[in-house]
């Protein structure tokens, strides 16, 4: 078999952490059992282009339990967890293709290696893979069945390729099932952003300034939770609908060239590029932290941070202090790619959970539409997303009512008014 990972002597622990996190994978786990009976994915090739976490683990076993041939690389350079790469080797059987910290060309070509199985499913987190096949891999298409995609980012530009006519097998934008984007994006994105800024710095959140960028799912999950923690969160928003709503739930609202000179913690999850660029920059106050919670590592102009600092130096682990011609320090986390994963450990598995549950029966569901389906981005069938949350709140216990017969009826009927 082959595979590149760090190190396989990490296998043990890496192990460990994923029978950890497997414990508040109970969906996920129960899909996996029916999958280790029924085998519906059994002569199925899937490639899966994720970050490769305790959580992936769980997923590419309950895969492979159903009979699929899986291979993995990661989807973001800086979010391997290398001891969890190698206990997929060692312990699973299962290609990983991912080492932390890889440079650009050697995430592309693991991104090569994975599509050496020649996959029927595509599973992505960004569209990484899915790129590569349109532009690099042509000769792979005509034997996919469908893809996944499990991130918001990813999803946009898929509609895109849709839109202009050029995606060229059916996707299932995983991130658009309730289950997924109500709890991942929010209360996943939310907590392991915040979870990220602090193993980074060790900052007290309580009374700072924190200015978050982007008021979608995730941005709302940490807005939320650094409000929770004492912070003063300012939000900047583009969409004036989101805006009014942030404003309702008790955010201040104000550009994003205001809030710099207000900000002691800036996080970006727009998923646009050039969120933070040079004029912000020059009005921030000393001290300032920027980080960046959205999937690419475009949100903060890089390049223009650089370009106007006189001095750079790493000042910890995931910071590095950039002093601007003015005298101001600014603190730049995990090189502004996802803080949540680059720093900390990504979203907790009770999320991820739900998450993947949605990935593993969306791979189901394609296999068996397998030819009926068109070129175009779909939704997760209804069905799947409420099974979701019927199975996720059975483990925790908790019991809902059922509407009577009357009350269907009722929910039917035009008749009857004031
Ligand atoms: N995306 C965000 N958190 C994640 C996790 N823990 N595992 C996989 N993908 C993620």
């Amino acid at each position: 078999m082959e595979y590149d990972i760090s190190d396989l002597r990490l296998a043990e622990k890496g192990l460990k952490r994923i029978e950890w996190a497997r414990q508040f994978m109970s969906v996920l786990t129960q899909i996996e059992k029916r999958f280790g009976k029924r085998r519906p994915l059994r002569g199925i090739r899937v490639s899966a282009c994720l970050h490769v976490t305790t959580e992936t683990a769980n997923l590419l076993r309950a895969l492979k339990g159903g009979g699929a041939q899986v291979a993995l690389c990661a989807s973001n350079p800086l979010s391997t967890q290398d001891d969890v790469a190698a206990a997929l080797v060692k312990h699973f059987r299962i290609p990983v293709f991912a080492r932390r910290g890889e440079d650009r060309r050697t995430y592309y070509k693991h991104i090569q290696s994975v599509l050496e199985i020649r996959p029927h499913i595509t599973m992505d987190d960004g569209a990484d893979t899915i790129s590569v096949l349109h532009d690099e891999r042509t000769d792979l298409l005509p034997g996919t069945i469908a893809g996944t995609e499990e991130t918001t980012t990813g999803v946009l530009r898929l509609r895109q390729m849709e839109k202009k006519g050029v995606l060229r097998y059916p996707i299932i934008a995983v991130n658009d099932a309730d289950t997924k984007h109500l709890f991942d994006n929010r209360y996943g994105t939310g907590q392991s952003t915040l979870d990220g800024v602090i193993r980074a710095t060790n900052i007290l959140l309580a009374g700072k300034h924190v200015v978050v960028s982007g008021y979608g799912w995730c941005g709302r999950g940490i807005a939320t939770r650094a409000r929770g923690m004492g912070a003063h969160v300012t939000v900047t928003e583009v969409e004036p609908v989101r805006a009014l709503e942030a404003m309702m739930d008790g955010f201040r609202i104000m550009t994003i060239r205001d809030a710099t000179r207000l900000g002691e913690v800036f996080i970006t999850a727009t998923g646009n590029t050039q969120v933070i660029r040079r004029e912000h920059f020059q009005g921030m106050r000393d001290g300032a932290i920027l980080c960046n919670s959205g999937h690419f590592n475009v949100e903060i102009d890089l390049g223009a941070l650089r370009s106007i600092a006189k001095k750079r130096r790493v000042v910890r682990e995931h910071v590095e202090e950039f002093t601007l011609r003015n005298g101001r320090r600014l603190y730049l986390l995990a090189e502004g790619r996802l803080i949540n994963l680059a720093a900390a450990e990504g979203h907790p598995a009770s999320v991820m959970d739900m998450s993947f549950a949605n990935q593993a029966l969306s791979v189901q569901y394609a296999v068996r539409q397998a030819g009926r389906l068109e070129n175009r981005v779909y939704g997760v069938p209804k069905e799947i997303d409420i099974e979701v949350a019927r199975l996720k709140l059975a483990s925790m216990g908790v019991k809902i009512d059922t509407l009577t017969a009357e009350q269907q009826r009722y929910l039917q009927s035009w008749e009857s008014g004031t």
